[in-house]
This record gives C-alpha cells, sequence and structure tokens, in this order.
C-alpha cells in the first residue's frame, strides 16, 4: 500500500515507517522534526519535512495514497496541564485540517494514534474500551475528542478508521528508540541514569493510592505497537471506527520498573521522591483482549526485562556515539 506517515521521524511513527517498509509498503513521512530526528527516517521512505496542518493538502494532492497512519502530536501528559493551548491546536485542529484534507483527496483510510490518558482515571482496571472515559489533562482530553471526531465522520463520510489507544510505549527496534532532546519518560530517564548522564532519578509521588506508593503503569514494546498499526490499517472498512487498547496486561509501579532497570544495567540507579506530577492518573492498566480477539494482534515481547533490555541497548549505543561525537569535536 502507499502509506502516508505523518510523525514518522519521532519514536513510535519512525519504528512503524520501519515495518511498514520491512513489509514492502511504500512510505512517506511527513514531520516538521520539532521533536523528531531526520536520522530515524527509514532510507527508503520519501521524506517531506513540514507542519500538518500547513502542507497536508499539498502532501496529499495528487499523490494517490492508500492510508494515513497519524502520529505529528504533542504527547506529554505534564506539558499539556501548563500549556493546553498548545496541546488543542496543535492536536485537536490539526487532526481536523487532515480529516477534511483526506476527504477532498479521497484518501478513506485512517489509523490515529490516540492514548491511554483519554480514560483518565479509572474506576477499575484492566481497562476494556467500553469503560468511561475522563482525561485528567489536556492531552488525554484532546485526543479523546479526535475519537469523537472520528466516529462522526466515519457515520457520515464513510471514513474506515482504527483509533488506537497506546498505554506506555517503550523499548527500541534496531537503532530506532526514544530518542528526545527534552526527555520526560522515566525508562529512558532511568536508563540515563546508568549511563551515567544523570546521577538521580525522581520518583514523583510515593503517596499514591497503588500497593508501593508509586504510580502504576502498563508498559508495552513499540515493536509489538507496531504490529497492532499494520493489521489495523490492513483490515479498516469504510464507515466503521474501531478503538482498540493496546498494552501488556500488567501494572508495574514506579519503584518496580527502577528495580528492573537495576537488574538490566546492573548500575544501583539511585532514586529520590519528589512531590506528584500534576496530570498523573495513580493506575493504568489495559484490557487489550478485544485487539487479539478482533485485529488478531499477538503481542510478543510483553515482559518489562525484555522490553528494559531492549532500550539499554539502543541508550548504550546513542550513549557511547555521543561520546565519540564529544571527542572528536
Ligand atoms: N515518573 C517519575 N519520574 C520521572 C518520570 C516519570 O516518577 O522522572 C513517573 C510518572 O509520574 C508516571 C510514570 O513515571 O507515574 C510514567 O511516566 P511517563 O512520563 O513515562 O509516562 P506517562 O504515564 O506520563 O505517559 C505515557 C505517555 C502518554 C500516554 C500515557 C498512557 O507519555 O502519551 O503514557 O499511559 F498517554
Amino acid at each position: 500500500m502507499k502509506v502516508l506517515v505523518t510523525g514518522g521521524a519521532g519514536y513510535v511513527g519512525s519504528v512503524c515507517a520501519h515495518v511498514l517498509v520491512e513489509e514492502g509498503h511504500e512510505v512517506t513521512i511527513l514531520d516538521n522534526l520539532t521533536t523528531g530526528n531526520r536520522s530515524a527516517v527509514p532510507e527508503a521512505a520519501t521524506f517531506v519535512e513540514g507542519d500538518v496542518k500547513d502542507v497536508i493538502a499539498d502532501v496529499l494532492a495528487g499523490a494517490d495514497f492508500d492510508a494515513v497512519l497519524h502520529f505529528a502530536a504533542r504527547s506529554l501528559v505534564g506539558e499539556s496541564v501548563e500549556k493546553p493551548d498548545e496541546y488543542w491546536h496543535d492536536n485537536f485542529v490539526t487532526t481536523l485540517t487532515l480529516l477534511d484534507a483526506m476527504r477532498s483527496h479521497g484518501v478513506n483510510n485512517l489509523v490515529f494514534s490516540s492514548t491511554a490518558a483519554t480514560y483518565g482515571e479509572p474506576e477499575v482496571v484492566p481497562i476494556t474500551e467500553d469503560m468511561p472515559t475522563s482525561p485528567t489533562n489536556a492531552y488525554g482530553a484532546t485526543k479523546l475528542s479526535i475519537d469523537y471526531a472520528i466516529t462522526s465522520y466515519a457515520k457520515a463520510f464513510g471514513l474506515a478508521a482504527t483509533s488506537l489507544r497506546y498505554f506506555n510505549v517503550a523499548g527500541a527496534y534496531g537503532a530506532v528508540g526514544e530518542n528526545r532532546e527534552v526527555e520526560t519518560h522515566l525508562i529512558p530517564l532511568v536508563l540515563q541514569v546508568a549511563l551515567g548522564h544523570r546521577d538521580k532519578i525522581m520518583i514523583f509521588g510515593d503517596d499514591w493510592p497503588t500497593p508501593d506508593g508509586t504510580p502504576v503503569r502498563d508498559y508495552i514494546h513499540i515493536r509489538d505497537l507496531a504490529d497492532a498499526h499494520l493489521l489495523a490499517m490492513e483490515t479498516n472498512q469504510s464507515g466503521s471506527h474501531r478503538i482498540f487498547n493496546l498494552g501488556s496486561g500488567d501494572g508495574y509501579s514506579v519503584r518496580q520498573v527502577i528495580d528492573v532497570c537495576r537488574t538490566v544495567t546492573g548500575h544501583p540507579i539511585p532514586a529520590e521522591v519528589a512531590p506528584r506530577r500534576a496530570g498523573d492518573p495513580a493506575t493504568l492498566i489495559a484490557s487489550s483482549e478485544k485487539a487479539q480477539r478482533e485485529l488478531g494482534w499477538a503481542p510478543s515481547r510483553t515482559d518489562l526485562e525484555t522490553i528494559v533490555s531492549d532500550a539499554w541497548a539502543f541508550t548504550k549505543n546513542l550513549g557511547s556515539a555521543a561520546h565519540s561525537a564529544r571527542r572528536v569535536r
């Protein structure tokens, strides 16, 4: 298929782009490189630098794409509480522009990168797709609103769409992993401590209503996540908007994640308790049964030690590359 990947230079988008190329698809990536890396774009993909809202009509015109995988977005829970205006414009308004451009140019197949943050603080876990959605931050609210828009476009205009609600994505695939200029995510930050780039990891609150007092999350391997995108794209049906949760089904507390990182890296990883971070829910654990049943998704890297080991292999390479770059300067 001929596929447009927005945000395909970012962490999740670039891994999906690599897997699409490996599976024989023709891939174009549209990314403004504000958080993405040009080096993460597969060599076989066509690359367009730009903002979706500014250039999407030109990119779609006459190109005859079969599908769009839409990753381009802002995605930090804490930042979205501070800067909701930027989240509503860059996520919600931009995606409406994309939906309208797809409609004008006859591109009907969409896979949308959604999030567990749409649910807010769940009453029970694991979370199934029919549970109430009540986001605790602007990030989740923008993604939920986009899901509503997609549902109505599917119903009225025959859009064929799937939203994939990711839980905590981690790990690496070959040479592609988490490599952000400003890092806020738990696993890459803990691994930076193991690498000697940070002195310690801060634990954002140990007074949460969880077994050890630190927040519990469901970590999903980036490569398993990519598989779900291809399955969704290949099975989308006109007039239908499907929503699937994607996680591993197990919850790990912040302290448990740090312990697994200690085991994998052999580093003591000092940790210190700090105040809670605004917008964080206490516990997020997915039920991915619907994706397994209806998409035929079969995650195979669900063990946290495997996820952290792959992330660690990537981080160590990145660390030595940065080290040699510094030395030659
Ligand atoms: N945390 C710390 N210290 C840190 C960084 C994070 O204690 O230095 C804690 C957070 O407070 C949170 C947990 O580790 O409790 C995980 O935090 P991350 O920042 O790694 O991830 P989030 O759970 O905030 O968010 C991620 C994605 C979102 C997605 C969400 C869904 O960034 O896009 O998972 O579960 F919506």
